[in-house]
């Protein structure tokens, strides 16, 4: 069985795709899976995380493609792992264009602010006519990505993104200190905090895709 490809993606800078990417990732291991990121953002964000965290460190390996090649450089590696996570570059249309070849699943965080919604328009534009010509190939989904509890924002975004016509996961991540210090350590939020509020994000937002992984 080559291995399923789960891409994070979104055009807008910071919008959280490498918080989520590396965090599933470390979580989807600890599921027992053969796990691979693709850090596909030439800024190497996951790349630093996993030199960050050393050789001797039990977390999924991290290979680079700078490339909009991956939906040709992903099946030559996939018959070795079970899932492989793409970390997604900002702007960069082609490397999206590619990854959504490469997908079976694509994750598109979005911050609760209207320039996020907007940046994501033309990669929900390109998730669609991939699915059109592929039988819905890929399963794609909202998460919302740093909310700030509490705030109109955050309940309003729901709305919002039911318009866009992709499903919104309703496991959600929070603008928390934890996920800027475990991305800084080298670690998940669930080696950091196992106990956090944090991993329970995390690990809320993979129960929610598993369905989806497993398609
Ligand atoms: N839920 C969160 N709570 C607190 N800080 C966060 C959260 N998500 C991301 N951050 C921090 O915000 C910054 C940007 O996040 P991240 O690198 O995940 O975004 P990105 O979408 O990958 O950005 P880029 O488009 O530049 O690759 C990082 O410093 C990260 O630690
Ligand atoms: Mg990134």
């Amino acid at each position: 069985m080559p291995a399923t490809v789960l891409a994070v993606l979104n055009p807008k800078g910071g919008s959280g795709k490498s918080t989520l990417a590396t965090n599933l990732a470390r979580a989807l291991q600890l599921t027992g899976r053969n796990v691979l990121v693709v850090d596909a953002d030439p800024q190497g964000t996951a790349r630093d995380w996993r030199q960050t965290a050393g050789d001797d460190v039990d977390l999924p390996p991290v290979f680079g493609v700078d490339r909009p090649t991956l939906e040709k450089d992903i099946p030559k590696v996939a018959s070795a792992f079970d899932v492989v996570v793409i970390d997604g570059a900002a702007k960069a249309a082609p490397m999206s264009v590619s990854a959504v070849k490469a997908a079976d699943v694509v994750l598109i965080p979005v911050q609760p602010s209207a320039a996020d919604l907007w940046a994501a328009s033309d990669l929900v534009d390109i998730v669609t006519a991939r699915r059109s010509v592929t039988e819905g190939s890929p399963r794609a989904a909202f998460v919302v990505s740093r909310q700030i509890p509490g705030t109109r924002l955050a309940a309003g975004i729901q709305e919002v993104l039911d318009g866009y016509g992709l499903p919104v996961l309703e496991a959600r991540t929070s603008q928390r200190v934890a996920y800027a210090e475990a991305l800084a350590a080298g670690l998940s939020v669930i080696d950091h905090e196992p106990d956090g509020k944090a991993a329970d994000e995390i690990r809320a937002v993979l129960a929610e895709i598993e369905p989806l992984l497993t398609a």
